[in-house]
């Protein structure tokens, strides 16, 4: 199986060196930056950079060069909805490798939430495919797509205010951890393990972001911070492949965005998972992303490693340009 994938690949990514000539240019560019990355040991803001080469795979897409030989995470082909007339998204192809930062940007109502509506079956696509490790996710909804291996934060913090910072990490592990209703019901052993094993691998997931102590804290009385942290914990409680952050770093200081990225960096290689971010915040985008797809107008206009993509007139026209004009 690996091997086809990767004759595969390796097939098609020499025929599009032939065809376009420009994925030599890249590779060689990623490569430079790995060199003076590595050299440097962090990024321009201090940060560790991704030093990941970046290869061409089918669909267009680049995946992370450790990614290659495996089969990607997620695959999206030509996936579109439409809000009456309004094309939301329209052709959107996405290849995210096995352990990936991903970024996905663009101006305020170009249909990147969308995006994330569709991977989760909020909405149900009007076109086109999502393969979630190998897996056609069509007829799947909501909770079949969270047991599939997609979470997700939301834009908006949405967590059970009124209950404690434990029991909404409890909800997340609901997806995973089963526990027979009847035996819960009459409190046999069984449901006494479990109590024990959800109790202990939520203070686990929460000691990933050093709030193990706030346990018991009703989570609408932590800070908007810890709030947004809590968001994630809960979303990996489901055990996910991919994890879908709508713009974490919204209404964070700097110092807060800082610790994040370090943090999502960290999350990444701890689960070996994927990551696929929203965000406006471009230190943490070009920071912590290996591959970044550009959304304007519900269309990707353009895919690419940080480099790539802030150099590219087209993004600068459409977005990065207007960043300072207090975007
Ligand atoms: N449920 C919906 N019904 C109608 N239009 C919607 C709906 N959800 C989003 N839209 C529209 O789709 C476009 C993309 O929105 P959104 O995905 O939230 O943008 P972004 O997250 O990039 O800021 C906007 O024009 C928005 O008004
Ligand atoms: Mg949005």
């Amino acid at each position: 199986m690996s091997r086809d994938v990767k004759g595969t690949y390796k097939a098609q990514s020499s025929r599009k060196e032939e065809v376009k000539g420009t994925y030599k240019a890249q590779s060689a560019a990623a490569s430079r930056r790995k060199t003076s990355d590595a050299d440097t040991g962090a990024g321009t803001h201090g940060h560790r950079r991704p030093t990941t080469r970046m290869v061409p795979v089918p669909s267009e897409s680049i995946v992370p060069e450790r990614d290659v030989d495996k089969s990607p995470i997620l695959e999206c082909r030509h996936l579109g909805i439409d809000f009456g007339g309004l094309r939301a998204v329209d052709d959107f192809n996405l290849m995210i490798g096995r352990t990936e930062i991903a970024g996905l940007i663009g101006p305020n109502g170009a249909g990147k939430t969308t995006v994330f509506n569709l991977l989760t079956k909020v909405y149900a696509p009007t076109r086109g495919t999502i393969m979630l490790d190998g897996v056609d996710t069509a007829g799947m909804d909501t909770p079949k797509v969270s047991q599939a291996g997609i979470a997700r934060t939301f834009q908006n913090i949405r967590l059970f205010d009124s209950l404690t910072v434990e029991d909404n990490v409890r909800i997340g592990l609901h997806n995973q951890i089963k526990c027979g209703m009847w035996s819960g019901m009459l409190r046999l052993p069984r449901h006494w393990v479990s109590e024990k094993e959800f109790h202990d691998r939520s203070l686990e997931l929460l000691d990933v972001f050093h709030m193990a102590d706030n346990a018991n804290d009703i989570a609408g009385s932590l800070p908007y911070g810890a709030q947004r942290r809590l968001e994630i914990v809960r979303a990996l409680a489901t055990n996910p492949k991919l994890l879908l952050l709508d713009e974490p770093a919204a209404g964070m200081n700097p110092s807060e965005t800082s610790e994040l990225m370090d943090n999502i960096v960290r999350i990444r290689d701890m689960f070996n998972i994927a990551i696929l971010l929203i965000e406006h915040d471009m230190d943490l985008v070009m920071g912590i992303c290996e591959g970044i797809a550009v959304l304007n107008f519900g269309k990707i206009i353009a895919k690419g490693t940080p480099h790539d993509i802030q150099n590219n007139p087209q993004v600068i026209e459409a977005y990065l340009g207007k960043q300072d004009e207090g975007e």
